[in-house]
């Protein structure tokens, strides 16, 4: 074959089974599809499979143009020593939109139209379990090495959760990573910290209940703290990060995050992430519309803060540069 060819190790690794459908990666719209609109209906295995060649043959020169992969962030040159897997290491899970929370900034919003769930359920677009034995049977996930992410909706109100976590570990699982607004205590979670076989990620985005009122639009601050305390406690908190993902005009500010700092080290947690919104990484030309300067000092008070502290501070490499770029001029 001439010409370059690319390679993308999302494509070759990853598993994503969203609510409307299954494809290759979180990367965005974007990206291989392997099932359009499943609803639980018998998959055709042999087309599955081919999916993933296919799309890796479309990922030469000549094909690029044409493939749903052209201008991906995450596209590199093929290397010879780039082997196509006939498995996946990573399954990210988020095949319902129930939540007990309504996070205002949160995309799902949009969908559910701001409808907050109570009662736990089954996910209103298909089942995970018999989805999961199927793909075990086929041998699509790397038993030894496979990170099984799980995120929502959220967890707290989906039926399915503590049996898919019991799925994975009967079939084998390497590592889970969990997201959740942990207003619910969860004791499987509890039993995979004290494993120390998961990373567990919460966001809190405040340090009092009134600004978590302001956020999610529910009264759960205490039972989320009580929660986060319960899962601290014992010798592995270091499997839990928590988010304080910066809101303009509600949460931005030092003395908010300094709050939240605080509250971290009182009851025991070691990790935070420290976020901008979405819209600012994602979806605005920072260009045309800028970033707010006053994040630049927010981000090194967080970092100057959790040195202090000895707390971890962890920030995405995307969101990072443009706080560097746009509200440092670094
Ligand atoms: C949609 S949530 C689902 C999991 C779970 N309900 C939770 O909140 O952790 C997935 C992740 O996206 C994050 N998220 C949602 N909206 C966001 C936004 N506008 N900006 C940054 N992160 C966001 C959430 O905090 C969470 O960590
Ligand atoms: S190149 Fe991008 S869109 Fe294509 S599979 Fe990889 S991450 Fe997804
Ligand atoms: S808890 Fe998670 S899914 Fe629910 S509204 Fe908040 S960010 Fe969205």
């Amino acid at each position: 074959m001439s010409g370059k060819q690319y390679f993308c190790d999302e494509l070759n690794n990853v598993l994503s089974c969203f609510h409307d459908r299954i494809m290759s990666c979180c990367s965005g719209q974007i990206g291989p599809v392997y099932y359009e609109a499943y609803r639980g209906q018998k998959i055709n295995w042999d087309e599955f499979k081919a999916v993933k060649q296919k799309a890796f043959d479309m990922l030469t020169e000549e094909n690029i143009e044409n493939s749903p992969c052209k201008g991906c962030y995450f596209l590199r040159e093929r290397k010879p020593t780039d082997v196509i897997s006939p498995t996946f290491k990573t399954i990210n899970i988020s095949h319902w939109t129930q939540c007990n929370c309504g996070c205002i900034y949160c995309a799902r919003m949009l969908d559910s139209k701001g409808k907050i769930t109570y009662k736990s359920q089954k996910s209103e677009y298909y089942d995970m379990v018999p989805l999961l034995k199927q793909l075990y049977k086929q041998k699509l996930l790397d038993k030894e090495n496979l990170y099984a992410c799980i995120q929502g909706g959220d967890i707290s109100v989906l039926k399915e959760f503590e049996p898919m976590v019991k799925e994975f570990l009967k079939n084998g699982v390497h590592r889970f990573y969990i997201l959740s607004n942990n207003i619910v205590y969860q004791p499987i979670i509890k039993k995979l910290i004290d494993k120390d076989m998961v990373d567990y990620t919460t966001s809190l985005d405040c340090g009092t209940p009134e600004l978590y009122y302001k956020l999610k639009r529910v009264d759960k601050f205490k039972e989320s703290v009580e929660n986060l305390k319960k899962y601290a406690s014992g010798k592995n908190p270091d499997c839990i990060a928590v988010k304080y993902i910066v809101i303009e005009h509600i949460n931005d500010n030092i003395e908010e995050a300094t709050k939240f700092i605080n509250l971290m080290e009182s009851i025991g947690i070691r990790k935070i992430e420290f976020m901008i919104d979405n819209k600012y990484v994602m979806f605005t030309n920072l260009e045309e519309k800028p970033l707010p300067k006053h994040y630049g000092g927010l981000y090194l008070h967080f970092k100057q803060l959790c040195k202090e502290k000895g707390i971890k501070m962890q920030v995405w490499d995307k969101a990072e540069y443009i706080i560097k770029k746009y509200a440092l001029n670094l």
